[in-house]
């Protein structure tokens, strides 16, 4: 329209008016964008800070959470309990990130149509989760978790827990060279309990080392998911005056 006065930013209109113009300048704001988040992350050691206590899974453990994730527990169960009072006081303390950083992939979850089970080691006997596996409806009547009787009978199969292991140490999981040599004798060793476990718990801190499944003949899948399910949030003692001193410190960034 003519005779009106002119718009401030009217070059504006060029960059409106041409695909062209429009994809190039598009193109720089997000390139910019992205180098402003993307590059640091080249040159900071670390993006999680490591807290004591926090060690790779056992290959027992990881082979119990591989059938964790192989049934799907994860489409009703999440992994992370959230700063917010109710879910401290029902769970216990809040996840810290490094308690998943060996974790591939994590198992942080969205849906909770069972518990959260980032806390859940320690917190019931082995008995009491064979029991809940086999019937869940036997120990919690109004359940509606299914039925995993079959993981007692199925014996642990493992192909290859060695190419496992190295696989996530390739990830960046801190295995030692020890670690991977032993890895199928650990795998039998922490679940048999006429095994020496010692060197186990001493390069694996607080493995727990036992029959899991209330048949010490057998090596089976509950054996391990059981031992997976007991180690779940237990690394880190969250009591400990180490941690609190971590906590404090990541409060006052
Ligand atoms: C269809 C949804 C569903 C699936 C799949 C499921 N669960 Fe559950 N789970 C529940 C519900 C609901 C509860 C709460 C009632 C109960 O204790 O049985 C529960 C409770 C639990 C508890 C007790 C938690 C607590 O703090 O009391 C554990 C442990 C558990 N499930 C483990 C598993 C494992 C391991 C798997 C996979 C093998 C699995 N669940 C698969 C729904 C599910």
């Amino acid at each position: 329209m003519s005779g009106q006065t002119k718009q401030p930013f009217a070059w504006h209109g060029a960059l409106e008016r041409n695909i062209t113009l429009l994809g190039v300048f598009a193109f720089i704001a997000v390139l910019f964008g992205g180098i402003i988040e993307i590059a640091p992350l080249f040159w900071i050691d670390n993006t999680i800070e490591k807290v004591k206590g926090v060690r790779p899974y056992t290959p027992l453990e990881q082979a119990g959470r591989d059938i964790y994730i192989r049934e799907g527990c994860y489409l009703c169960h999440s992994q992370m309990i959230r700063p917010f009072r109710d879910e401290t006081e029902r769970y216990g303390h809040y996840s810290l990130a490094a308690e998943s950083m060996y974790d591939h992939p994590f198992q942080w979850g969205s849906e909770r149509t069972g518990p959260d089970l980032a806390r859940v080691g320690g917190k019931y006997s082995d008995a009491w989760h064979v029991q809940h596996l086999t019937a869940p409806r036997s120990v919690v009547p109004e359940s509606i978790m299914p039925n995993y009787a079959f993981l007692a009978k199925n014996e642990l199969k493992v192909p290859d827990i060695q190419a496992e292991i190295k696989t996530l140490s390739l990830t960046g999981v801190p295995y030692t060279k020890e670690d991977l040599a032993k890895a199928a004798a650990d795998l039998k060793a922490q679940a048999d309990p006429n095994a020496d476990s010692a060197d186990l718990i001493k390069r694996y801190p607080k493995a727990q080392a036992r029959d899991f499944d209330g048949d010490p003949k057998k090596l089976s899948e509950m054996d391990a998911l059981i031992a997976y399910l007991q180690v779940l949030g237990t690394m880190v003692d969250t009591e400990s005056a180490a941690a609190q001193e971590h906590l404090a410190k990541e409060k006052g960034r």
